[in-house]
């Protein structure tokens, strides 16, 4: 009698256990990394919901831009190769951004994901980093869509961190101590916020980054955003299409 209740426990133990196991596919999907891309006009609210994300994810958010503007800070030689595009609104060449954003993604902090922020801005761009992440990677293309005159009024009035970044706006997202960042430091404009650079910007946009924005259509990846309203209803919007 107790031989058998073992034999049958024994039995009850390993078809529990058989069942219990993930199929190959759930687990190739439980390990995937999260990344988030952020895209859409200058100005259309990249940065400001990139920095909260990031936060709430607890994963880094890697801001091309800001990635340039301390490079031209520090005067690095990639810095003096970007500066020339970056004051006149171009896109600084493919061949100078492509490596350091796939060594940056490669790095610890990002193994359990990341988000990226201008990146990528060009069709071989978007191309390149699909066909090094589609594998391990779990890819979600965030459109926040913006009418150009809206990206005017709002870059005109832009604060930035030279420190962390953080964007503010002296109407409609005023930071909580006058000219002064959360973190304590002085906020400034930055050098290609004037009102002609942003045009140019703007032109390089639609003819790069749009097709870009078709592309992560076309591979099922884009979700779009209504970045007109305000801030606190986009971030909403923001959390419910993640
Ligand atoms: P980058 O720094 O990436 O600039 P950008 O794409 O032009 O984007 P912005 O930072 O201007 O806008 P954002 O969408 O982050 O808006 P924000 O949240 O601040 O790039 C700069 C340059 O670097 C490029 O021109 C290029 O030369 C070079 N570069 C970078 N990446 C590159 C790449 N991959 N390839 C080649 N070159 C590259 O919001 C703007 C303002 O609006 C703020 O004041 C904010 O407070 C306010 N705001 C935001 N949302 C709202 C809202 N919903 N309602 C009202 N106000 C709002």
């Amino acid at each position: 009698m107790q031989k058998t209740m073992i034999s049958f426990l024994a039995l009850f133990l390993l078809v529990t256990s058989c069942t219990s196991v993930p199929h190959q596919s759930e687990v190739s999907k439980a390990v995937k990394k999260q990344v988030i891309i952020l895209l859409g006009a200058p100005g259309s609210g990249k940065g400001t919901h990139g920095i909260p994300l990031s936060q709430k994810l607890s994963i880094p958010v890697l801001s091309t831009g800001d990635l340039l503007r301390d490079q031209l800070r520090n005067k690095t030689d990639l810095g003096e190769k970007a500066r020339p595009f970056m004051e006149k609104g171009a896109l600084v060449p493919d061949e100078l951004i492509v490596d350091i954003v796939l060594n940056r993604i490669s790095a610890d902090d990002c193994s359990n994901g990341y988000i990226l922020d201008g990146f990528p801005r060009t069709l071989p761009q978007a191309q390149l980093l699909v066909e090094k992440i589609k594998n391990d990677s779990q890819i979600k293309a965030i459109f926040f869509e913006v009418k150009d005159q809206t990206v005017i009024e709002r870059i005109t009035g832009r604060l930035s961190c030279p420190k962390c970044g953080r964007p503010y706006h002296k109407t409609f997202n005023p930071p909580k101590h006058k000219g002064h960042c959360d973190c304590g430091t002085e906020l400034t404009q930055r050098a290609d916020d004037k009102e002609e650079i942003i045009v140019k910007r703007l032109k390089e946009y639609h003819l790069s980054t749009e097709p870009v924005i078709k592309y992560f259509a076309e591979q099922n990846f884009l979700k779009t955003l209504d970045a007109e309203k305000k801030p606190d209803e986009v971030w909403t919007d923001l959390q419910q299409v993640l």
